[in-house]
């Protein structure tokens, strides 16, 4: 039998996902992505999640340490053409680069013989739910009510309460500085991948891009001169005046690290190496370009790199294709 908290926390939960769960033949995919216009708006042709950003191309080129590790040809040595894509968190296209949300680095790697590797990346080292059955009641708890323009702080306290991994983001968001350049962050990839060698050997690990010269955060005096908008045209002056790159490293897993929950950082004393480097040397005068066609979905993986079996990395597939049908079907109205 139900206790009576237990079943006042049940009635709650089922209210915070009542609104994008009334109709039964939605999906979860189209229920995540209705959750992000929920909160963020719905604006036609845009991205539902990391709305505002730009794109550039550059390449990578990957070392020996890659290739012992992994067979995948991006490794292989040579120039891998990438098209980038940079970009500020959430679903709002008009979001202020002052916001303490996530920057996003997103890449397409073409490879030869026509394969790919599409990865999408953000300035935190941890995603903001475990599971992906979290995504809609993190949302659905942070709707604003249209009244005050705000989420109910009960709702959100509540929610927060019961599933304290999900303010692990915010809680690093909020005392890390807001990135003072696209070219001077830190990019995790979160998810854990396998990667494999040419002798099938396996290694699972979490990868980042490490900005050569540094990450470099703004000061509050700083942050507070600053427009609303101004990294994408720091970007484009940063890349005319020389190249950015950011060094591929790779944190190894030892036995026991979890590999199935983004909102587990692994221990700093875990071996990271590096496997390459990514050189950004282009921007697109406009936003758009090349990068609005693409959905850089993370399970399109080269020979050599594998998903793990992380819920929420096997789970992103979907909702990004429903938002780039939305997207761009839209645009081209
Ligand atoms: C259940 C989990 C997730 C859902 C439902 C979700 C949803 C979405 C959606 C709908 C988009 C827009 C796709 C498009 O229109 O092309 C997107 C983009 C993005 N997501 Fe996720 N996401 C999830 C997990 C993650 C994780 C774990 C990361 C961390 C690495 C991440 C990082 C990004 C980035 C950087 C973009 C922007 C990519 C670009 O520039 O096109 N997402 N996500």
């Amino acid at each position: 039998m139900k206790t009576l908290a237990s079943a006042a926390v049940t009635t709650v939960l089922s209210s915070l996902l009542l609104p994008f769960t009334t109709h039964a033949q939605t999906s979860l995919p189209e229920a995540q992505v209705n959750a992000l216009e929920s909160v963020f708006g719905k604006h036609a042709g845009f991205r539902r999640a990391q709305a505002k950003g730009l794109c550039a191309s550059g390449y990578f080129v990957g070392n020996t340490v890659g290739r012992a590790l992994s067979s995948a040809s991006v490794f292989s040595g040579d120039k891998v053409p990438v098209v980038a894509r940079f970009s500020v968190g959430g679903g709002n296209p008009q979001a202020s680069d002052k916001s303490r949300s996530v920057r996003g680095l997103a890449l397409q790697f073409s490879l030869p013989q026509g394969e790919q590797w599409l990865t999408a990346n953000i300035s935190a080292p941890m995603y903001f739910v475990s599971r992906p059955e979290q995504f809609l009641p993190f949302f659905s708890a942070r709707v604003p009510d249209p009244a005050t323009g705000k989420p109910d702080p009960i709702n959100l306290k509540l929610f927060s309460e019961l599933n304290p991994e999900t303010t692990l983001q915010a809680a690093y968001l909020a005392r890390t500085p807001v990135p003072s350049s696209y070219g001077a962050a830190n990019y995790w990839g979160v998810n854990a991948f396998e990667f494999v060698n040419a002798r099938g050997k396996s290694q699972f690990a979490r990868w980042q891009f490490v900005p050569e010269q540094g990450a470099l955060g703004l000061t509050d005096a700083e942050l507070k001169a600053r427009p609303d908008h101004f990294l994408a045209d720091e970007l484009r002056q940063r890349v005319a005046a020389a190249p950015v790159a950011f060094d591929f490293k790779l944190q190894l897993a030892e036995i026991g690290d979890v590999l199935t929950d983004p909102t587990k950082v692994w221990p700093d004393t875990r071996t990271v190496v590096p496997a390459g480097k990514l050189v950004i040397d282009r921007v697109e005068p406009d936003a758009g370009g090349a990068c609005d066609r693409i959905t850089f979905n993370p399970l399109v993986l080269p020979k050599g790199i594998k998903p793990s079996a992380d819920p929420v990395l096997l789970a992103r597939a979907a909702p990004y294709g429903v938002s780039l049908g939305r997207r761009l079907s839209e645009s081209a109205k």
